[in-house]
């Protein structure tokens, strides 16, 4: 697949995600229309809906049809977009430009914005539990969910990179912040594909190690386009990290040593692809290996 398909394929996603975002979130001027219209600003920015694209694909791969994965891909972008949130409040990265637009709690106020937030990350749960697949399906899926947005995780990952700020470089502490605060939803979105489809261990392990390289990759880019890019084409403010002092990839292994380890990365995760059971549709394998390419090359 080449790059012209691939990103009429993304785009072809994103309406999907979009279509079903649409769905499922209360209307903005549904009571307290306030609230949902702060959840709608921040969901319907115009984010990639990279992760939402990998579980699709995931799904796709494991040989059901997308539409068996509509809920865990609204839910894991209601959740990322809650995440997002919450990153951008004063209290945390205290920026004003997310996805294009003023962030959340610029429009509506900080006690709204971050109950927006809270909002979204209930919102995802429910949209799990009321999945219309098998009980055991919908529960596998909470779990991994659960796991992913927890202490151990996103939250715990966004407390690290917090307390790391101003400090010296450190590589031990880097994997933990990259992992946990970005790595684990990327993962919980390509593995709750896998489960929506009713895929084994095999192509959940697959799924796993694809994840782990391409969550890392996927940081080391957003840590190279913030030192690097522009806010038009970023859709957000660069040069925070410097400024913020953060723990980034960028801090401990220089531009360049990124660059080679982001290479390195996306062709780890491609790799992993090789061990997805025999079977698995060419088309979505695929597409799964140009997305960890995408995410080495993306401009925002
Ligand atoms: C931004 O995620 C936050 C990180 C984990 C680096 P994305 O770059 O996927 O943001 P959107 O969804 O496209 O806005
Ligand atoms: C944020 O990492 C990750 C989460 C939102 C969980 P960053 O702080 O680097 O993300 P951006 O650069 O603001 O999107
Ligand atoms: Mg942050
Ligand atoms: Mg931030
Ligand atoms: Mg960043």
């Amino acid at each position: 697949m080449n790059a012209e398909e691939l990103k009429r394929d993304l785009a072809e996603l994103a309406g999907w995600t979009e279509a079903a975002l649409e769905r499922l979130v209360p209307a903005a001027d549904v009571r307290p229309a306030q609230l949902h219209a702060a959840m709608r600003h921040s969901l319907f920015a115009g984010g990639k809906r990279l992760r939402p694209a990998l579980c699709a694909a995931f799904a796709e791969a494991c040989g059901a049809e997308r539409s068996a994965a509509e809920r865990p891909a609204a839910a894991i972008e209601c959740l990322h977009t809650y995440t997002l949130i919450h990153d951008d409040l004063p209290c945390m990265d205290d920026d004003d430009l997310r996805r294009g637009v003023p962030t959340c709690h610029k429009v509506y106020g900080e006690a709204v914005a971050l109950l927006a937030g809270d909002a979204l990350q209930a919102l995802a749960f429910q949209l799990l539990a009321s999945m219309p697949s098998a009980p055991s399906v919908a529960l596998a899926c909470v779990r991994e969910l659960a796991a992913a947005a927890g202490p151990e995780a996103v939250v715990g990952g966004q407390v690290e990179d917090m307390l790391a700020e101003g400090r010296a470089p450190d590589a031990e502490r880097l994997e933990y912040i990259q992992r946990h605060k970005t790595g684990d939803l990327i993962a919980c979105a390509c593995r709750m594909g896998v489960l929506a489809a009713g895929g084994g261990d095999a192509a959940l392990a697959a799924a796993t190690a694809y994840a782990a390289a391409l969550g890392e990759a996927f940081q080391v880019a957003d840590d190279l386009l913030d030192a690097t890019s522009d806010a038009a084409t970023l859709g957000k403010t660069p040069g925070k990290d410097a400024a913020q002092g953060k723990l980034t990839a960028v801090a401990v292994y220089g531009m360049e040593g990124a660059r080679l380890r982001l290479a390195r990365l996306v062709e780890e995760a491609v790799a992993a692809l090789e061990a997805l059971p025999q079977g698995a549709p060419p088309r979505a394998v695929e597409r799964l290996a140009a997305l960890a390419r995408y995410v080495a090359g993306r401009k925002s």
